[in-house]
């Protein structure tokens, strides 16, 4: 069967035979099969289901079939669609409900370098509109594992919050084809509702803030150290800083439901 390269990817990229993606694996790969396996196991779609490894030594995963933002900008129009963010809340939920009691292997090795402890769920960590894929107006799920590991519901949530509500820096989302800033406040909660966020929502002013610059030194250091994935996504950083600055600005009401 033949390799057709996807579409999109901001790191490795990967590659379809038939139903199945290969991509190159990673140190932590074998730690996040056994997460996805879990989630398979609880019963939670909306993600791929690990295969285990080519013969190359790349990950194999099932496909998410639908539509995906690939390399397009503008994002398409259900990236920013209410009934999106609705099922993103509800899709987040249910991984980090099913990932609290994820006891990893014992070779356990995340992307981020950290372990699994109680009170901690598994976030995906890069829950973005490029990562996802769509069937019509149906969230089909997220690929693009590689950088989950263990979290608080609120540091994930602040990552998806910042990419779908969205709250990046201004330039950066007009560029993406958002243009109502006045109804971002709106959006937050609707996310957070469908999440079914009960706590103090103020709280995600300081960690959305703590988020995006944590995901901007991720990738000047990688680009330090040469990593070309990263070198291209330097512009990417600058946006991240611009935006956690812009969010410790936007006034109380913002986070008041
Ligand atoms: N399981 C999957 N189902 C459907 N499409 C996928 C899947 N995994 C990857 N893709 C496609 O391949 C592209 C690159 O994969 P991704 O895992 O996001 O790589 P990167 O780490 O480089 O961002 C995605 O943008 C998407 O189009
Ligand atoms: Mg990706």
């Amino acid at each position: 069967m033949s390799e057709e390269t996807l579409p999109g990817g901001n790191t490795v990229g990967a590659v379809r035979i038939g139903d199945v993606v290969h991509k190159v694996a990673s140190p932590w790969t074998p730690t996040v099969h056994a997460l996805l396996r879990h989630l398979e196991e609880a019963g939670v779609d909306g993600a791929p289901r690990a295969l285990g490894f080519d013969d190359q030594g790349r990950e194999m995963i099932t496909y998410l079939p639908g539509e995906t933002v690939g390399g397009r900008v503008p994002w398409p129009g259900w990236a920013f669609a209410d009934s999106t963010l609705v099922q993103v809340g509800q899709w987040l939920r249910r991984v980090h409900d099913a990932t609290a009691d994820f006891t990893p292997p014992a070779d356990e090795r995340w992307f981020a370098g950290s372990a699994m402890q109680p009170g901690l769920i598994v976030g995906h960590q890069d829950a973005a509109p490029y990562n996802a894929t769509m069937n019509g107006d149906r969230l089909v799920g997220f690929f693009d594992w590689d950088t989950a590991g263990p979290s608080s519901r609120e540091f994930d949530l602040a990552f998806s919050i910042l990419s779908w509500v969205p709250i990046y820096a201004q330039g950066a989302a007009e560029e993406l084809g958002f243009r109502n800033f006045k109804d971002r406040s709106r959006r937050l909660h609707l996310l957070l509702d469908a999440y079914g966020y009960n706590s103090d929502r103020h709280a995600f002013r300081a960690v959305i803030a703590q988020r995006a610059r944590l995901q901007a030194s991720v990738i000047r250091d990688m680009a330090e150290a040469k990593d070309p994935a990263a070198i291209a996504l330097l512009p990417v950083a600058g946006n991240l800083e611009t935006s956690a600055a812009e969010v410790e600005m936007l006034p109380d009401d913002f986070w008041t439901r």
